[in-house]
């Protein structure tokens, strides 16, 4: 069964029981906490709080979904037989539909349609927080499995992603002494003082590894043998060492998926990530051309990925992934070639070491790493990342004392003011900017939706779903309509509302923020009373448009897959 297929009949056999399948989320959440997605149930956490109602949204309290997933975690194994960082995950949730019954079955008839035996599985053994799941144990043993092994929290116990939340025991499948499926069980809630109780609607939130089931199901040895790898493999000069093959077809995965979704090099954050890979793959290139006149291309890899991937992500954009990688490999050929002869003058390498050729070459730690071999023997991660920490801590305190040690008066993560003179313009702007959603679904359409929003002292930036170029003309009618709005000196007034009620009102809402059950309404309403822009949120916004200034658009830009980005200012 090639891998198409795999994920098409895991899709389906949800389906027919009563789940809707939901697209994969980008791989950059919405939610700031988080760096990268890292699991299919990420984009339905505030389904499992209970903060979004799943019939409302999806009609159905079950889903089902293949998410592109990303751990930075795991990037020091990656090379084996089972690690990676980009991967694909397979899930099915519910939010109050079905619990640890209907799970358990789904998973075993699911591997039995597969063709696959189920080697053992495990279950939460208890300790003296929460008891042995033996619900889990007894249904189990129900349908036939008789090796059940029992393990602890560290392995089978997930949650809370806070402090608080909900949580609960897992089971695993294992498949040829490998997990395949771990299966979560959110029944508990664990309060901020560490005390647990049942949760009233308990959930199931599954996550299964595309590329481990599919080792499992062609018969392979490891993940780089299945038609999800084996193509791109085969690409690279034979002459380099299998595990070199294996982090530059896992990290071309990554650059391709990461860039695709909007995120671009950078030394912080996503970007840093982004940056790590390609470097990585850059140096391997190097270190190979350097013995030989030339070295091996990688377009024709990429163009594999976009060829394996691109049937089911659409977003996959080759002529982008292309782009920034040979704008970073410019970049870093420059300095790489000095940063390898100062690694090599060194006689042993320490954290310090390793973060100064960071710094003043680019070398990012698992390069110096790959390179130095054993003169870095002793060299760990852990260590360079603290050392990383030690440099930005410093270099943080420098920037306060550059704007005389205030820090920020406002920052919500959307708007950010240092004083008060940048306070009145990033309110301006943030008004300014419900305005240009308002606008933009007056020219464009009622499925423009924000997908993100930032603002500083001078401008915008407003990102949105919609899937082409704006046309000159649409975009002077959107700035006009703004324009419009300010000219006419409207005010703008809020009401605090019950959020069901805020949302059935109209207003419009950040669908991935999380809301609370009182919510602000912000409306800048015409000369009648009616309201022009309507939205949740909680200020702060100018109390009349004509505070404002005049509207002007500086630039539109694609930020991935079906999104948009708009830099407005006022001037
Ligand atoms: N959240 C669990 C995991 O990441 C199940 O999806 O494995």
């Amino acid at each position: 069964m090639n891998s198409q297929d795999i994920r098409k009949k895991f899709l389906k056999f949800f389906e027919d029981r009563g789940h809707t399948v939901v697209p994969s989320s980008p791989l950059i959440p919405d939610d700031p906490s988080v760096l990268l997605t890292t699991a299919g149930m990420q984009q339905f956490k505030p389904y499992f709080t209970g903060d979004a109602d799943p019939i409302r949204d999806f009609n159905s309290k079950n889903t089902a979904s293949v998410q592109k997933s990303f751990r930075t975690s795991d990037i020091d194994e990656v090379g084996d037989k089972t690690h990676l960082t980009f991967f694909e995950m397979l899930g099915n949730f519910s939010f109050g539909g079905y619990f640890k019954e209907e799970a358990i079955k789904y998973a075993y008839d699911l591997m039995k349609e597969y063709g696959l035996e189920i080697d053992y599985v495990t279950v939460f053994g208890g300790d003296d927080i929460t008891p042995k799941d033996e619900a889990s144990e007894r249904i189990w043993k129900e349908i036939g499995i008789d090796d059940i092994r029992f393990e602890g929290r560290e392995d089978l116990f997930w949650g809370p992603t806070g402090n608080e939340g909900p949580c609960g025991p897992s089971t695993e499948v294992y498949i040829d002494g490998v997990e395949v499926w771990n299966i979560v069980f959110n029944e508990y809630y664990r309060e901020s003082d560490g005390t647990y109780r049942k949760l009233k609607t308990p959930g199931v939130d599954t996550g299964m590894g595309l590329e481990r089931l599919t080792v499992a199901l062609q018969d392979k040895d490891n993940i780089f043998d299945t038609d999800l790898f084996s193509p791109i493999i085969e690409l690279l000069p034979d002459e380099l060492e299998e595990k070199q093959k294996r982090v530059i077809a896992d990290h071309a995965r990554g650059i391709s998926f990461l860039v695709s979704d909007g995120v671009r090099p950078s030394n912080k954050e996503a970007g840093y990530v982004l940056r790590r890979l390609m470097r990585r793959v850059i140096t391997h290139q190097y270190l190979y051309g350097e013995d030989r006149k030339d070295t091996f291309p990688l377009s024709p890899v990429f163009k594999k990925v976009v060829d394996i991937y691109g049937g089911f992500y659409d977003e996959l954009d080759l002529e982008a992934v292309k782009d920034v990688f040979s704008e970073e490999r410019d970049k870093f050929l420059k300095t790489l070639r000095r940063g390898i002869k100062e690694l090599n003058n060194m006689e042993s390498i320490n954290a310090e070491k390793a973060f100064k050729l960071y710094e003043s070459f680019g070398l990012p730690y698992e390069v110096t790493k790959e390179i130095a071999q054993d003169k870095a023997g002793k060299l760990n991660r852990e260590d360079f990342e603290k050392a990383f920490d030690e440099h930005r801590a410093k270099s943080r305190a420098g920037q306060e004392a550059k704007f005389g040690g205030h820090g920020l008066i406002l920052d919500t993560g959307e708007l950010k003011a240092r004083d008060k003179e940048e306070l009145v313009k990033v309110t301006r702007l943030h008004t300014a900017t419900h305005l240009l959603q308002a606008s933009l679904r007056n020219t464009l359409g009622d499925d423009v939706r924000q997908a993100g929003s930032d603002i500083t002292a001078k401008r915008l930036r407003f990102d949105f779903t919609f899937d082409r170029r704006l046309e000159d003309e649409e975009l002077q009618e959107v700035e006009d309509w703004v324009n419009d709005k300010i000219e006419r000196k409207l005010d703008v007034q809020f009401k605090e509302l019950p959020y069901e009620e805020a949302i059935e009102s109209g207003a419009l809402y950040f669908e991935r923020e999380k809301y609370p059950n009182t919510v602000k309404v912000y409306s800048v309403l015409d000369e009648d009373g009616k309201p022009v822009s309507k939205e949740l949120c909680g200020g702060p916004h100018v109390a009349n448009t004509s505070e404002m200034g005049k509207f002007k658009i500086i630039k539109q830009e694609s930020v991935g897959a079906g999104v948009r980005r708009i830099r407005a200012r006022l001037e």
